[in-house]
């Protein structure tokens, strides 16, 4: 179901449902004008059972065959993040209970900026990607809501929405669709937005020697790209900060093929670079006062007679040497030219890079958190901290020189898994850090469980979740800008 957003001119509405909040001292009074009078007593029973509630709850009863009363009865809720959470429910309320109409009064509500973020969270709920479906029966519904508030607060979260939606649509395209070729064309899009597109192609990254990347790249019938998207809202051209993606359109593993079931979801394996798209989408979108750069590297993984082979040694921009020994980890290839181009190109005050990597990460941290590897603890102090205000949350693990000795190489500087087994999501973090020439802060998250969820979230259907955005865009706000 699709939510559409209707704003009242008037104070009066036609609406026959309606929703109110009900706080622990919410009087019948408040309600004077929006509730028919000859309903009181059953809505006074409504209203004390509701007051009784131990729990943000939604409930509601018929004033009439066709007439619903809604309280969103808030008993705990005290952030904009709960609130989101509790528009998020409310969406769910009205999809089950098949609500497509009704009048949401923010008379009662404490404190306006609650209202956008409770709006906010029922419309981040309600994404579905549906563009394929050719028969569209889908019914929408409408939450009517009294007069826009044009807030600067309504335009971030319009923004954030945005940014968003344009991550998840990215990571639920199909790989047949979303080839590389496809993606750098839509990224160049966003120049509309007064974002700066550069786009470096097969021929400029052979001259610029970023073997790496284009090695993992080589077996498809597209092309591999390197794109930067920058966002100059600083006029004291202060550092950038730098965000860093992983963008294999599809994983089938290369010559190191992956198994038949689930290949398909490597269409998600983009989701990395997804992030950043979304992110800097959202800056231009809410104007940041900050400088920023996305970079992602666009990349197909496919076996074929020019396809990398296992046992290849390459150079990476950075003059490293790297023996490919399976063509499945391609990943960390991608990101070492992008990593390195982008320490050496911009000198940002930061790198965070996403990247779905290891299916490790996902044995060990699932759907809730992502993994975390920096070299910076004041920079995974913040996102720790910000992924628990937001609920997108990130779980740090070890870097230690220790590991190194797993991924030196016989024949070169080192190679791209470790084959004595164990820690592969550490290992290919470390991999990474070999990288970071210049010490730059950085970090890394392993998003590969956080992308694409098989079960519903609090804010997110199941699917792709746009996880990262969100993350990244508060802790901007909160330590940046
Ligand atoms: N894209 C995969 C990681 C992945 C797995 C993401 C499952 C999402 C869900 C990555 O390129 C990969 O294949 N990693 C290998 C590395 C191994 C060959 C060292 C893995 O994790 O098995
Ligand atoms: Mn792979
Ligand atoms: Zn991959």
């Amino acid at each position: 179901m699709t939510l559409k957003i209707n704003y009242l001119d008037k104070k009066k509405n036609g609406n026959k449902n309606k929703a109110f909040f009900v706080y622990s001292d919410t009087k019948l009074n408040d309600f004077k004008g929006d509730i028919d009078s000859k309903t009181n007593q059953k809505i006074l029973n409504l209203l004390k059972f509701s007051k009784s509630l131990k729990n943000d709850k939604i409930v509601s009863f018929n004033t009439d065959i066709d007439k619903k009363i809604i309280f969103i009865c808030v008993a705990k809720a005290k952030s904009e993040m709960d609130f989101e959470k509790l528009g998020a429910k409310f969406f769910d309320f009205l999809k089950q209970n098949e609500i497509h109409d009704i009048f949401v009064s923010n008379k009662t509500i404490k404190h306006s900026n609650y209202f956008n973020s409770f709006i906010h969270g029922a419309e981040l709920k309600s994404y579905k990607f549906i563009i394929y479906k050719t028969k569209k029966n889908e019914k929408n519904i409408i939450l009517n809501i009294d007069k826009k508030n044009s807030s600067n607060n309504t335009k971030k979260l319009n923004a954030i929405l945005q940014g968003v939606n344009y991550t998840r649509d990215l990571v639920s395209e199909p790989g047949n669709i979303l080839h590389p070729d496809e993606y750098a064309k839509r990224l160049l899009q966003l120049k509309k937005l007064g974002l700066k597109i550069t786009i470096y192609d097969q021929k400029k990254l052979n001259k610029m020697g970023c073997n790496a990347l284009l090695g993992v790249g080589q077996g498809s019938i597209r092309g591999s790209y390197l794109v930067t998207m920058e966002w100059n809202g600083d006029r004291s051209r202060s550092k950038p900060l730098a965000f860093v993606g992983k963008g294999v359109c599809f994983d089938t593993g290369g010559i190191s093929l992956k198994p038949a079931k689930f290949m398909e979801d490597m269409t998600y394996d983009m989701a990395g670079s997804a992030v950043v798209a979304g992110l800097m989408k959202n800056f231009a979108l809410r104007k940041a006062k900050i400088n920023a750069v996305g970079v992602v590297g666009l990349v197909e993984n496919m076996p074929g007679g020019n396809a990398q082979r296992p046992g290849d040694i390459v150079k990476s921009y950075s003059g490293k040497t790297i023996e490919v020994l399976n063509t499945d980890a391609e990943g960390r290839l991608v990101l070492a030219d992008a990593l390195t181009f982008t320490e050496k190109k911009f000198k940002p005050k930061f790198i965070i890079d996403l990247a779905t990597l290891t299916g490790a990460i996902i044995v060990a941290l699932g759907s809730e958190h992502a993994g975390l590897f920096s070299n910076n603890d004041n920079l995974s102090d913040q996102l720790y901290k910000t992924g628990n205000k937001i609920d997108e949350k990130v779980w740090r693990m070890p870097l230690n020189s220790n590991y190194d000795k797993l991924m030196d190489s016989k024949n070169a500087d080192m190679q791209n898994i470790n084959y004595v087994g164990g820690a592969s999501s550490i290992t290919a973090a470390q991999f990474l850090q070999r990288f970071i020439i210049n010490n730059t802060p950085w970090a890394h998250l392993d998003i590969a469980g956080m992308a694409f969820s098989k079960y519903a979230g609090a804010l997110n259907s199941s699917g792709a979740t746009g996880y990262g955005v969100r993350l990244l865009n508060k802790l901007v706000e909160d330590y940046y800008e």
